[in-house]
Order: C-alpha cells, then sequence, then structure tokens
C-alpha cells in the first residue's frame, strides 16, 4: 500500500484540497491503486495548532510517505510574526528537508480557454512549455541572510545567491532528460533553453558554463540555447512558443512560472511537481493561498486536481489514471464550466462555477 500525505494549509487550500482528495480516491477507486490517505498541518494552520509553521509530525508523517499533496499557505493573518515563524518558512522548509530540488511547473494552454488569457490567441495557441525550477538552493536559501543594524543606525537587508556545480548538473540533468521525453512524446526537438543572469552575477556565470559543459558531455541530443532572466520574461510574453523546456533557478524559476502560468489564461490552471533524486514528490499548484477569496468557494480547484495526475504519472507511475483526470478537466472545460479566474466574460455559452461545483464536475467526468 502507497501513502499520500495531503497537507491543505491555508486560505483556499482546504478547499481546493477537498476536491482534489475525491477525485484521488475516485481514481484510487477505478484504477485499484491502494493508496491511503493521511492529512497533516502545514503554514499558518500548523503555526495556529503547534506553535511552527512545519512541526515535526507533519514532517515525520511527509517522510514516511510516498508522495505529499500540498493546497496552498501563508495569509495576512501570520505576517506580522517573526519571520523564521512564517508559513512560507514551513513550505521551504519542507521542501529542503524532503531534498525536493526538481520544481516541474508546465504551462500549457487548453485550447477551451485561449480566450481567458490576456495574450493574442495566436500568440500561445498550442503553448506547451516545462520550467524547470531548482528548489533548494539559491537565494532563497544561502547563508548569510538576515536584516542587521549598520553603524550609521540605518537597517540592511541581505541574501546570499549561491549555487555549486553538483547542484547545477544535478538540475540540469532532469532538464536535459526531461526535454528528451518530451521530445519523443511531443515528436519535436529536444530543448532546453538555460536563464541566468551572467552579464552580472557571477554565480549564474557559473550556472551557465556549467550547463554547457552538461550538454557537450552527456546530451549533445538536445539544442541548449541560454537567456538572461530579463530578456526571458519578455520572450514569455511575445513569442512563448520558442521554448520547450526552461531550467533556471529558484528565485528566476518562481518569477518566470508565474508568468508562463499566466499566458495559460490563469494561474489556477498549474500544477507542480517537487521531485527528489529518486523520484519521491510533492505536489501543489502554483498559485498562492488567495486570502482574498478564501472561504467563499470562489477558488480554482483544477491546479490542485491537476496536481494529482501529476502525482500519479511521476510517483506512482500511474499514467492511465493519469490522463484520466487530465481528460476529465479538459472534458469539464469542454463544457463551458469556467471559475471565476477563467472566465471569459464576453462569452455567455460559459457557466461560472465555484470550486465545489468544479470539482464536483470532474469527478462526474472520470471514466
Ligand atoms: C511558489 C511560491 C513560494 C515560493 C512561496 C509561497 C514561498 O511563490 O511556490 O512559487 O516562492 O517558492
Ligand atoms: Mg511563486
Amino acid at each position: 500500500m502507497a501513502t499520500v500525505l495531503t497537507l491543505a494549509g491555508d486560505g483556499i487550500g482546504p478547499e481546493i484540497m477537498t476536491q482534489a482528495v475525491e477525485v484521488l480516491k475516485a481514481v484510487n477507486n477505478t484504477f485499484a491503486l491502494d493508496i491511503s490517505l493521511e492529512s497533516g498541518l502545514l503554514g499558518g494552520a500548523a503555526i495556529d495548532a503547534a506553535g511552527q509553521p512545519l512541526p515535526p509530525e507533519t514532517l515525520d508523517k511527509a517522510r514516511a510517505a510516498d508522495a505529499v499533496l500540498l493546497g496552498a499557505v501563508g495569509g495576512p493573518k501570520w505576517d506580522s510574526i517573526e519571520r523564521s515563524i512564517r508559513p512560507e518558512r514551513g513550505l521551504l522548509k519542507i521542501r529542503s528537508e524532503l531534498g525536493l530540488f526538481a520544481n516541474l511547473r508546465v504551462a500549457k494552454l487548453y485550447p477551451q480557454l485561449a480566450g481567458a488569457s490576456s495574450i493574442k490567441p495566436e500568440i500561445i495557441s498550442g503553448l506547451d512549455l516545462l520550467i524547470v525550477r531548482e528548489l533548494t538552493g539559491g537565494i532563497y536559501f544561502g547563508e548569510p541572510r538576515g536584516i542587521r543594524t549598520l553603524d550609521n543606525g540605518e537597517q540592511q537587508g541581505y541574501n546570499t545567491m549561491v549555487y555549486s556545480t553538483s547542484e547545477i548538473e544535478r538540475i540540469g540533468k532532469v532538464a536535459f532528460d526531461l526535454a528528451q521525453t518530451r521530445a519523443k512524446a511531443l515528436g519535436r526537438p529536444a530543448k532546453v533553453c538555460s536563464v541566468d543572469k551572467a552579464n552580472v552575477l557571477e554565480v549564474t556565470e557559473l550556472w551557465k558554463q556549467t550547463m554547457t559543459e552538461l550538454q557537450q558531455q552527456h546530451y549533445t541530443d538536445v539544442a541548449l540555447s541560454h537567456m538572461y532572466a530579463d530578456n526571458a520574461c519578455m520572450q514569455l510574453i511575445k513569442n512563448p512558443k520558442q521554448f520547450d523546456v526552461m531550467v533556471t533557478g529558484n528565485m528566476f524559476g518562481d518569477i518566470l512560472s508565474d508568468e508562463a502560468a499566466m499566458l495559460t489564461g490563469s494561474i489556477g490552471m498549474l500544477p507542480s511537481a517537487s521531485l527528489d533524486a529518486e523520484g519521491k514528490g510533492m505536489y501543489e499548484p502554483c498559485h498562492g493561498s488567495a486570502p482574498d477569496i478564501a472561504g467563499q468557494d470562489l477558488a480554482n480547484p483544477l491546479a490542485t486536481i491537476l496536481s494529482v495526475a501529476m502525482m500519479l504519472r511521476y510517483t506512482f507511475k500511474q499514467e492511465e489514471a493519469a490522463a484520466s483526470i487530465e481528460s476529465a478537466v479538459s472534458a469539464v472545460l469542454d463544457d463551458g464550466l469556467r471559475t471565476a479566474d477563467i472566465l471569459d466574460t464576453s462569452d455567455s455559452a460559459l457557466k461560472k462555477v465555484g470550486c465545489r461545483e468544479m470539482g464536483e464536475a470532474v469527478l462526474a467526468k472520470l471514466v
């Protein structure tokens, strides 16, 4: 028997998790996956109940589980508490403690949603790109870090952006391997664009050089290009279909993945996988906890439901079960059901639904 730990978290987390869990239970039955579910506390919910964003009990459960499904963490309620125990720290710590260094974020346009994107349909039609973001290093974790008081009494905030060759190589391998797999599956040439800021930052000069060497030594069948992060932001808007796999560090990946998500109409559609060296993973939507709409049945549960699909594909190797969820999501979109974030208000054929109705509709479409 396999175990999945669910961590609903804060804000819209519990609402979207409820829907995703129903979907997981349904495919668990249909495909006889023998998955058992456990739940735990993370983020603000854990601070309220246990005084810290990642209680040891949650970490133990996460280590014991085969995969973790996460909702979202954070909210204004915990913004003013001491920095080291804020909700986001719980998320960063669980990523780091579980060694989940490879974050995969797929930005795929559902043709039904082309009208919901703020970008012209011809620019984004057929879009399917993968951002491979390094998740346990870089400026997010580099030391020293903090806020100090200078001699003149002024305060100074500081962080450190660091990457070692081995960290760059291991994320590079994930990106090149996935580019090869995607090239086969999608019938197009394998290509990776490595995003850096090597014109300014030494740490990314090493990044660029290491990626180049890795490609030359082991991946000559994959075309490697390099792009500065600022230009990559621009190119993603101008001509996103030039990209297949993008690989980058923690902070640039954070930024680029939000941007890529928005190309597809809404960040409410984008699932993600965070994997360790063995393929064990934590799966979560790319969006945050959206405290402004929490508890109002307005959230889009599809990114979390699609995260379940990624979990079945990457950790449990259950391609058929994964595909059945993705088809169900697509079928619901075909039927014109839309949560507020993906509603094209100019199209009167669409039906606006809440989080629960959207989840139930997906459930009803599952084979
Ligand atoms: C994400 C989020 C997190 C991050 C936050 C909530 C810490 O923005 O998963 O992209 O910056 O990694
Ligand atoms: Mg982010």
